[in-house]
């Protein structure tokens, strides 16, 4: 049978352009050759699509940005093409077809279901959640609202609107009659906790959704939660693989940008040292959620296991990262399933999707 050809988009207009390439290089270095041909497609950090022949050493280094044999090319929405369009030097198009896409790809534009739309359109089978699903993952108020619809447990939240600026002091007041401090404020749709601030006075709520507005123009504050955290990884498009706990122990104040990508492996603990009983709660939550908001593929629900002893949900990750030190990847290989296995089932789900 001959090998399908699968290409793996990384990089992208997202504060996670950086981690993107590192999870990238993970993918294709995991990817089992034996089945699979794998072509590389690069996105600028301003947006340029270009097909990419070089090492995964310099993808990773960032250097692949530089090479001079790079061709931009585009994804076609026609279904027809089934696959990219390239512009050779000396201006000549031609048609690079592909059977599966692997966005390697994290935050806006790239788990924000805006290249899912893309590819919906492309009818080519890709990996991960489809648009509506990574949607409103990606959008923390819409998560909020379909989850808790659903009798899911999460933190207590508010709104915060751009018109709330013109009346700051006042909603400030209103928030803190309705939730407690430590609060954590949080632009709606942005990642890797940037613009995400904790706030244990009003002078510093005020100030954390003026930080929020710089990133986006929707903006919740959270109650905080006194708790553990902890991550489950699940795989699947209607038959679920849910993977054991994973536990967090953050070295800052929170779970930061600066925390997530530099904590040493120690850090982390599989399984979670919680009692059996709310290691299957956790399970039994993430597997719920996931159906809940229309995952598919993949994607990594985290949580808060509170000092009361109650499970709250944070947040679903629908192309959760993928780097050396990653939970999703470390915990599917303590379900027993090996990088490479875990991509070749990852690309298989792509085309077990029914796409209309
Ligand atoms: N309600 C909350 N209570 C306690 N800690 C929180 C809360 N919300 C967020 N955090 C902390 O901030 C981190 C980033 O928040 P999160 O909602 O996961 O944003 P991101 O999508 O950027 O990862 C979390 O991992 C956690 O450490
Ligand atoms: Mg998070």
């Amino acid at each position: 049978m001959a090998k399908k050809r699968v290409a793996v988009i990384f990089g992208g207009r997202s504060n996670e352009y950086d981690i993107s390439l590192i999870s990238a290089s993970y993918i294709i270095n995991n990817i089992p050759r034996d089945k699979y041909e794998v072509i590389m497609v690069g996105i600028t950090k301003k947006g340029r699509w270009l097909h990419y022949i070089g090492s995964v050493e310099e993808i990773k280094s960032g250097k692949w940005v530089e090479h001079s044999d790079n061709v931009p090319c585009i994804l076609s929405p026609d279904p027809l093409d089934r696959g990219f369009i390239e512009t050779m030097p000396d201006g000549e198009v031609s048609r690079l077809k592909v059977d599966c896409i692997f966005p390697a790809l994290h935050g806006k534009n790239g788990e924000d279901g805006s290249i899912q739309g893309l590819f919906q359109m492309s009818q080519i089978p890709y990996v991960g959640c489809d648009m509506l699903s990574s949607a409103c993952c990606m959008d923390k108020e819409f998560a909020h609202r379909i989850l808790e619809s659903g009798g899911i447990r999460m933190a207590k939240w508010l709104p915060v609107r751009l018109r709330d600026l013109d009346r700051l002091d006042k909603r400030c007041d209103e928030i803190a009659q309705q939730l407690k401090f430590p609060m954590f404020i949080k632009p709606s749709r942005c990642g890797s906790s940037v613009g995400i601030s904790k706030a244990y006075d009003i002078k510093q709520l005020r100030e954390g959704i003026k930080t929020a507005f710089s990133h986006d123009t929707k903006v919740l504050v959270e109650q905080g939660i006194d708790g553990v955290e902890c991550e489950c990884a699940v795989m699947g498009n209607d038959k679920l693989t849910v993977s054991t706990v994973g536990e967090i122990m953050p070295a800052n104040d929170f779970y930061d940008y600066e925390a997530k990508y530099t904590v040493p492996q120690e850090q982390t603990k599989i399984p979670a040292t919680f009692g059996k009983d709310v290691i299957e709660k956790i399970r039994d939550t993430a597997d719920k959620a996931y159906r809940l908001i229309g995952c598919e593929g993949l994607a990594r629900v985290d949580f808060f296991y509170t000092t009361e002893g109650e499970v709250v949900l944070n947040e679903i990750n629908t192309m959760p990262g993928h780097t050396p030190i990653s939970m999703y990847p470390k915990l599917m290989e303590n379900t027993g399933m090996p990088a490479q296995e875990e991509m070749d089932r990852l690309i298989s789900l792509a085309f077990e999707r029914t796409q209309l």
